[in-house]
């Protein structure tokens, strides 16, 4: 039995290239029967970046709404919020004692938001410390991440290895499991997906919301209706493909390709495997979103079975530092 864990910022509600380029494959990983695993929503880690309680709760309620919409199973996993757990803070606290301050001046991922970020605070610094904490307070043995968090994973082994030494055996040293990236899904803009560009498209918006983002913004050519289109290109063929599987893809591909099919044709299509798509996992989703008292339940549970497994841990730390 191998021990998954991975952490997830909370900065809104999933898209479609979160749900499917990492929520859906973290799932599977997380309900296979070989692993145990363990979940959080990071936000303590937001806090480096929002300072508005009512956001920072309103995000963690989206993120855990999502994860539980596409069929997250709390009985296989334990999810949980990182704040709900006040062992990892501490323990993040011994790790920035045994790890060079040199080392911190170091990480890419702090250089890069210093360089943007108008907020500059010494959570950002710290970051990597408290991340290596939320790895080592569970013993996992396997964390799943994508490429950007790689050289924190680096800091997490380096600082475990750090401690072993000097102390004796405390911490499992943990390995990264990095996701292969196949799965790029484009915005409605033809570059890659993100929050930050304004190109997203959030699958539980209502059907219309939806018909109207879609039409009116991903981009297409001048192609009259009646010539031959290049698919490859396109970014609504590129999402649908995403989203519909080989078959159905191939066959709006064949149908570009042969002229008198539309963009507008394509568009309804793609709005329409959207709509049915996830027409379950918008439903659950607005389920969670009208009741944060049982997210907070379920979150509230998770919580307790990580804290079981996070106090012992943080004892046997203290044990070692002499406290
Ligand atoms: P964003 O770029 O919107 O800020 P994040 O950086 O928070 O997204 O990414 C969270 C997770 O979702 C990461 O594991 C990342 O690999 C995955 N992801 C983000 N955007 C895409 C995308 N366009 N296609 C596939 N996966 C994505
Ligand atoms: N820093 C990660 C990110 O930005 C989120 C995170 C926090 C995390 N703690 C973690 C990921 C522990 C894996 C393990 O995506």
């Amino acid at each position: 039995m191998a021990r998954i864990l991975t952490g997830i910022q909370s900065t809104g509600t999933p898209h479609l290239g979160n749900l499917l380029g990492a929520i859906r494959p973290a799932i599977e990983l997380a309900h296979a029967p070989e692993n145990d695993s363990f979940l959080f929503i990071a936000d303590l880690h937001s806090l480096t970046q929002v300072k508005e309680g009512e956001v920072l709760r309103k995000n963690t309620y989206a993120t855990a709404a999502a994860w539980l919409a596409f069929g997250l199973d709390t009985d296989r996993s334990v999810f949980y919020r990182q704040s709900d757990v006040p062992e990892v803070t501490q323990l993040a606290w011994y790790l920035n004692c045994f790890f060079p301050y040199q080392r911190l001046t170091l990480a890419h991922s702090f250089k890069d938001k210093a360089d943007r970020l108008e907020d500059v605070n010494g959570g950002l610094f710290s970051y990597p410390m408290l991340m290596a904490a939320d790895i080592l307070l569970y013993d996992a043995d396997f964390v799943p991440v994508g490429k950007d968090q790689l050289q924190h994973l680096e800091m997490t082994r380096d600082v475990a290895n750090r401690f072993n030494h000097k102390m004796g055996e405390t911490f499992i040293v943990p390995q990264e499991l990095t996701r292969s990236e196949t799965m790029l899904i484009p915005g409605l803009d033809g570059a890659k997906m993100s929050k930050s560009k304004n190109n997203i498209l959030n699958v539980f918006d209502e059907p219309g919301a939806l018909k109207k983002l879609i039409n009116k913004e991903i981009v297409t050519d001048a192609t009259p209706l009646e010539d031959p289109k290049n698919p490859d290109d396109a970014v609504v063929w590129k999402l649908y493909n995403a989203m519909a599987g080989e078959v159905a893809s191939q066959k709006m591909a064949d149908q570009l390709r042969a002229g008198g099919y539309g963009w507008g044709h394509a568009k309804k299509e793609l709005l329409e495997a959207i709509v049915d798509g996830f027409a379950t996992e918008r439903a659950a989703f607005h389920r969670w979103m009208d009741d944060p008292g049982a997210l907070d339940a379920v979150l509230a549970k998770g919580a307790a079975q990580a804290r079981e497994v996070a106090g012992p841990v943080l004892e046997r730390v203290r044990s070692k530092l002499g406290y």
